[in-house]
């Protein structure tokens, strides 16, 4: 039987995973085409978009624990490209936003986006989310050095964060929280995990000062 780590390293593994995930963006494609995304379609296009983008989030913050507690080192290799759809699911939200719901009326867009709080902080998200997708290439991370790169990275959870209050304030108009709440959970879950890896690895380093100490003296 093929292993795990065999599989992912397979050279048609990051090819077959960049098609999975297009599926969503071609069932979107396929279903404005046969005119089957409701009698609102713009606004079917903008929640579709915005729920993949926070789907998205959720898998990339899921890389890293799923890598250690599965034993799994190949799953590094996904994340970039997981990220990077991040990126491509928020720009066709804004996009279909911008083009559907503003008609590319740029002032129109901007007074919009400072009038309306959860806009804007979905805005913010945007906005922090690029510097991220800019510097996920190898020159970015060479250019940076690796620390300065990875305390970048970390701005994901805080991404993460204003994407969840942007669904929780668009859904409070409709006292509708089900499945904010259900995003909310996943996401503290994950970042649960790394405050008790950090937690993990301060203990173990105190320790190892102190027993180096106790070996000098
Ligand atoms: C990381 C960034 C973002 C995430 C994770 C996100 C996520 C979401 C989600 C989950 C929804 C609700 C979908 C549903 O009801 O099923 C939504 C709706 C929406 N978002 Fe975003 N979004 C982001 C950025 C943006 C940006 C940049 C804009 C525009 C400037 C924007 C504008 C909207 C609008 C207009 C709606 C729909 C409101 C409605 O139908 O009443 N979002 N977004």
């Amino acid at each position: 039987m093929i292993s795990r780590q065999k599989a992912l390293l397979h050279p048609a593994a990051k090819p077959v995973l960049f098609l999975i995930c297009m599926l969503p963006f071609a069932w979107l494609v396929f279903r404005a085409l046969t005119n089957q995304l409701g009698a609102n379609p713009a606004e079917a296009l903008i929640r579709a978009t915005g729920d993949w983008t926070l789907r998205f989030l959720c898998i990339v913050l899921a890389v890293t624990p799923l890598r250690v507690i599965s034993h799994t080192p190949a799953l590094a290799r996904f994340r970039r490209m997981l990220g990077l759809f991040v990126y491509f699911y928020v720009g066709l939200h804004l996009l279909s936003y911008s083009w559907f719901d503003m008609g590319f009326d740029v002032p129109d867009i901007v007074k919009d986006i400072i009038k309306r709080p959860f806009i804007l902080v979905g805005f913010a998200a945007f906005v922090l989310l690029t510097p991220l997708a800019a510097t996920s290439f190898n020159a970015a991370i060479k250019t940076l050095g690796a620390k300065r790169w990875q305390m970048l990275h970390k701005l994901v959870y805080g991404i993460a964060g204003l994407g969840l209050l942007h669904f929780f304030w668009m859904r409070a108009g409709k006292n509708n929280f089900a499945e904010v709440f259900v995003y909310a959970a996943i996401v503290a879950v994950l970042l649960g995990w790394r405050v008790q890896q950090f937690l993990k690895k301060k203990k173990l380093q105190s320790l190892q000062n102190l027993r180096q100490s106790l070996s000098n003296s």
